[in-house]
């Protein structure tokens, strides 16, 4: 499937997304692809349909946060894969909230699948290919010097707070919220905005109608650990976020 513009409009192709440059400075127009990764981009594939279900859930997504009063840069969804936003200069960190042990916290300290998290743990990773996005401490964050503490701090916050309102609206979907990455920046103001995307690629959510380990699991896991019915299981999550927000 053709992407949009004219490639010398492009101004970064990631593993997941292109992001294009709009005759306004201040606006990107980013186009989500079916293509993905995993393990540090070690396991490629793509999964058909994805850059428009994720385009689609993203948007119902910010625009649930934009009501609650986060700021994000999500302007409008001019195409199924396509999403103007504002443009920011993106901190190099990958937030993480966990609500139920998972992927990594699991591998590296042993805790149990589903262990509750309560409170939520909130971790910073570098974004970093080339150093596999290493986990920071909060003496190596401030060492490296990526975000002022005061920024830190903010981020943390604003972490729970979308983790808060979230866990919310897929509780409604009948969704557990495990886990979920996000990405932050300044806009040309100074403001803290909410970047990236939300989707399943992005999340762990598990099915709160199936109690089967496998079975449950509605997000990029399926694919990572090749559980097959990837497409379907973003299609259910679509679906489920859809009907909510309408309900809103
Ligand atoms: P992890 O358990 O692999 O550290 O992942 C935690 C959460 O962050 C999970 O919901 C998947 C998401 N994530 C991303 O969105 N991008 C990434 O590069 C990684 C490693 C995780
Ligand atoms: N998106 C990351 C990658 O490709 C990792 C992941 O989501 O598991 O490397």
């Amino acid at each position: 499937m053709a992407s949009p513009g004219n490639t010398s409009k492009k101004l970064y192709e990631g593993k997941a997304k292109i992001i294009y440059r709009t005759p306004d400075p201040q606006v990107l127009l980013t186009y989500f692809k079916d293509d993905a990764t995993a393990f540090n981009a070690q396991k490629r594939g793509q999964i058909t349909g994805k850059g428009k279900i994720n385009c689609t859930i993203s948007t119902y997504l910010f625009q649930c946060l934009e009501q609650a009063g986060i700021p994000t840069h999500w302007i409008s969804t001019p195409g199924d894969r396509q999403m103007y936003v504002k443009a920011l200069t993106i901190f190099p960190l990958e937030v993480v909230v966990r609500n139920l042990a998972a992927g990594s916290l699991c591998r590296q300290t042993g805790l149990a699948l589903g262990y509750r998290l309560d409170p939520p743990l909130v971790e910073f990773y570098y974004k970093n290919d080339a150093l596999a996005d290493p986990l920071l401490t909060p003496d190596r964050l401030r060492v490296m010097g990526l975000a002022t503490p005061d920024q830190v701090h903010i981020l943390g916050t604003k972490a729970l707070e979308i983790n808060h309102i979230l866990q919310h609206f897929f509780r409604a979907c009948a969704i557990t919220l495990v886990d979920f990455k996000l990405e932050f920046g300044l806009d040309h103001r100074g403001n803290i905005l909410l970047g990236d995307e939300i989707s399943p690629d992005t999340c762990r959510l598990w099915d709160q109608n199936s109690q089967d380990e496998t079975q449950r699991v509605m997000d990029k896991d399926r694919f990572r650990q090749d559980l097959g019915q990837v497409e379907q299981a973003y299609q259910r999550v679509l679906e489920r976020v859809a009907a909510q927000s309408t309900k809103n």
